[in-house]
């Protein structure tokens, strides 16, 4: 191992910067030389790359985003397109990959393995922490924050006009940041792809509050809920069958993907991005470097992307305790 690629894929998360400079500077301590992928799979694709020193990456470990900036690629969906990203691999040198990702760059990745035997290794960024091996994704105890400060902020004004806020937070398929920051503002109720919350309940539940005498009242609702129903079309039932009821939606979207990371995960993005150098030197390869327990651990990359990571059903039951 001479020379290891890095890139990041997908949506981007924050402490994918804190990787890349890990990468980067565990790569020159065993003089190893770096090349940084613009663009993601794309960029390999388009032969776009940068040679990554440890001065290269200074002053990124407290920015948001990603340096090397991300991208989707169909094309490296196709056999030819990983065939040309493959050939610039190797017209550039390059041993061994770093993929900083979700479960689609995975994907992507184990492509690589499987049709070019060529050795990759995984570091999980996103923000829904729903990949398998690892109780925390790099960029979810950020967008936790994030989403948490931005509901706060909301409270206030539910609770100047007694409104009753429904909050979409990111979470296609999984509720891991609705379930947490819902937990941590005090929702009413916690919306999420994992659990379906009838309409019928959610009605009664809010009964419930307006008849405690509750002021203001905030659902957290994840984008993947399972009701099946968007918080704008939540919002007119909730109108029409408790007119009592002043409701407005607030989507915070893609903010709790961007900002500074979290202490947490620049320091996760530092393990994360150290030992997944030190996996390719080793020769190990179609792994994700996660954390369980606080300790680094390795799963295999189709474990990680197949796998699913329950959602911790208890917190919702205490939810509703706080609630009464
Ligand atoms: P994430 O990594 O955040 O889950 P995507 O699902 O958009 O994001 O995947 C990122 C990129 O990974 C895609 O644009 C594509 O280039 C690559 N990828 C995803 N799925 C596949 C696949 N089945 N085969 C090859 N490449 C894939
Ligand atoms: O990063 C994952 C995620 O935040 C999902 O929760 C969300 O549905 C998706 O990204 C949106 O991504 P984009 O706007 O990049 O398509």
């Amino acid at each position: 191992m001479k020379n290891i690629g890095v890139l990041t894929s997908g949506g981007d998360s924050p402490g994918m910067n804190s990787a890349i400079r890990a990468v980067a500077r565990t790569c020159a301590h065993y003089n190893l030389k770096c090349t940084g992928i613009i663009r993601g799979y794309q960029g390999l694709i388009e032969n776009d790359t940068k040679v990554l020193y440890t001065r290269s990456v200074r002053g990124i470990i407290n920015r948001g985003g990603t340096f090397l900036y991300s991208a989707r690629s169909d094309e490296f969906k196709t056999e030819q397109g990983r065939k040309s990203a493959y050939d610039n691999l190797i017209k550039n040198n390059i041993d061994g990959l770093v993929v900083i990702g979700g479960d689609g760059s995975f994907t992507g990745g184990l492509k690589l393995i499987q049709e070019y035997d060529f050795p990759v290794i995984g570091i999980p960024g996103t923000i829904d922490n729903d990949l398998f091996g690892t109780s925390h994704t790099l960029g979810y105890d950020t967008a936790l924050n994030t989403a948490t400060e931005a509901i706060d902020k909301i409270r206030d004004t539910a609770i100047s006009h007694h409104r009753l806020f429904l909050v979409e937070v990111m979470g296609r398929d999984a509720g891991f940041i609705a379930l947490n920051t819902g937990l941590a503002i005090g929702a009413q109720e916690i919306l999420i792809p994992e659990v379906n919350m009838s309409l019928d309940n959610l009605i009664d539940s809010l009964k419930r509050s307006k008849n405690a005498g509750k002021t203001s009242t905030i659902i957290v609702v994840a984008e993947g809920d399972k009701t099946g129903n968007n918080v704008f079309q939540l919002a007119d039932t909730i109108e029409t069958k408790l007119p009592k009821y002043e409701v407005r939606v607030s989507v915070l979207g893609h903010m709790q993907r961007g900002g500074s990371p979290s202490c947490f995960d620049r320091v996760l993005g530092t393990q994360m991005g150290i030992t997944s150098v030190e996996s390719l030197v080793n020769n190990e390869k179609g792994l994700m470097i996660g954390i369980s327990n606080g300790k680094i651990a390795k799963t295999d990359l189709s474990k990680a992307i197949k796998g699913k990571t329950k959602i911790n059903k208890e917190l919702l039951r205490m939810s509703r305790i706080m609630n009464t």
